[in-house]
């Protein structure tokens, strides 16, 4: 192990260590940097698919849980079909028939999901070994991941360099700042897909907590998921989470749309328009350990998802194993398949253009 900070007498508040985390079947090493905050609240990450390996933080007694779910090595990311933790790209989350216009030129990628287009493609960001660079900062330690996704990089259009830089704050908030740069006009849309238990990974349903999501409206999706084009409200529907709500308590209805994405598994239209400061989307307290999280962006949706998918056959981290909805997700993003559907807010980069979004998950406790 190496300790990358506190480096010499500058002394930060944290400290950022690095071991190896192992060999990608092509034989490129990964590291695991373990971010620890002065609270001694930490968080490790991969640069192997950029991964939020685990996350761990104080409940209202002050005692730390993982609330992340993943895998011990580098070998469960490499066989992941779930995302555990993952930076996704170059465009997360699906696009319709796999192909999409830009300029007048088709460009067709991989069907990876049904007819679709999932999360970049069969190897997507989550696939790729980032190069990292740790930064000790007033408040907290970061980590800086660059990648070159090559032009043509399944299917897709231009070399896109992207540096996406996690900190850990002090205030037990994780901030992901993701930006790109292209050398010919593309699609771009980049997200974080970690999976959140907040009474701690491995240790049951997550259908007990209380969600809010600040939109009047979520993009209602055919059988393929792909949204229909409509804005629909959320007044009067199960995807009302306005005012706190738990997640359970509405997710077995006899819903067109839960039934379709096998619970939730839909984009909401955050109340905000895209801009340059985040706003809240979204806020979930888990009552029995009073963990809350807090998630702020820049982006104009969020996809919740309920691990409908998960089916407790992957081997989890110190032996846990993950059920359906045992882990929730708040993906914020662009919506799904905005290249194709013109009236959604656009994901076209291009040169001399800067992508640039942020996210943060804010952690707390309350009583
Ligand atoms: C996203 C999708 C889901 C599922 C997961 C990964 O959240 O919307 O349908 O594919 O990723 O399993």
């Amino acid at each position: 192990m190496t300790i990358l900070s506190p480096a010499g007498a500058k002394s930060q508040s944290g400290s950022t260590t690095k071991k190896s985390f192992g060999k990608t079947p092509d034989g490129q090493p990964a590291d695991l940097f373990v971010l620890t905050n002065k609270n001694g609240a930490e968080v490790s990450i991969t640069n192997y698919g950029g991964a939020v390996v685990s996350l761990k933080v104080p409940d209202r007694g002050g005692k730390l849980a993982d609330v992340v779910l993943g895998y011990d090595g580098i070998d469960g990311y490499v066989n992941d079909k779930s995302y555990f933790g993952a930076l996704v790209g170059r465009y997360g989350n699906r696009i319709g028939h796999a192909q999409f216009v830009l300029d007048g030129r088709t460009y067709t990628l991989a069907k990876n999901n049904g007819e679709n287009s999932l999360h970049g493609g069969v190897k997507g960001f989550n696939k790729a070994v980032w190069t990292a660079k740790t930064l000790s900062k007033k408040d907290g330690q970061s980590l800086e991941l660059s990648y070159l996704s090559k032009d043509g990089e399944e299917g897709f259009p231009g070399n896109l360099k992207v540096t996406v830089t996690y900190t850990w704050t002090d205030a037990n908030a994780l901030k992901i700042e993701y930006s790109a740069t292209t050398d010919k006009k593309t699609v771009v849309n980049l997200t974080n897909h970690s999976y959140f238990n907040l009474a701690g990974q491995g240790s049951g349903d997550i259908l007990g907590h209380l969600m809010t999501i600040e939109a009047d409206k979520f993009t209602p999706v055919d059988s393929g998921l792909i949204p229909t084009g409509e804005l629909r409200d959320v007044a009067g529907t199960p995807f009302d989470f306005r005012n706190s709500t738990a997640i359970g308590a509405r997710i077995s209805q006899d819903d067109e749309q839960l039934k379709l994405g096998g619970g939730y598994d839909h984009n909401f239209v955050l109340r905000r328009s895209a801009g340059s400061s985040e706003t809240l989307a979204a806020r979930v307290v888990e009552p029995t350990s009073g963990r809350v999280l807090e998630v702020w962006t820049t982006e104009p949706g969020v996809q919740f998802y309920t691990g409908n998918f998960l089916d407790g056959k992957a081997a989890g981290k110190g032996g846990a194993t993950y059920p359906k909805r045992s882990a929730f997700c708040l993906e914020t993003q662009h919506f799904p398949d905005s290249p194709n559907q013109p009236k959604f807010p656009s994901v076209a980069l291009n040169p001399g253009e800067r992508y640039h979004t942020i996210t943060t998950y804010k952690f707390s406790a309350e009583k």
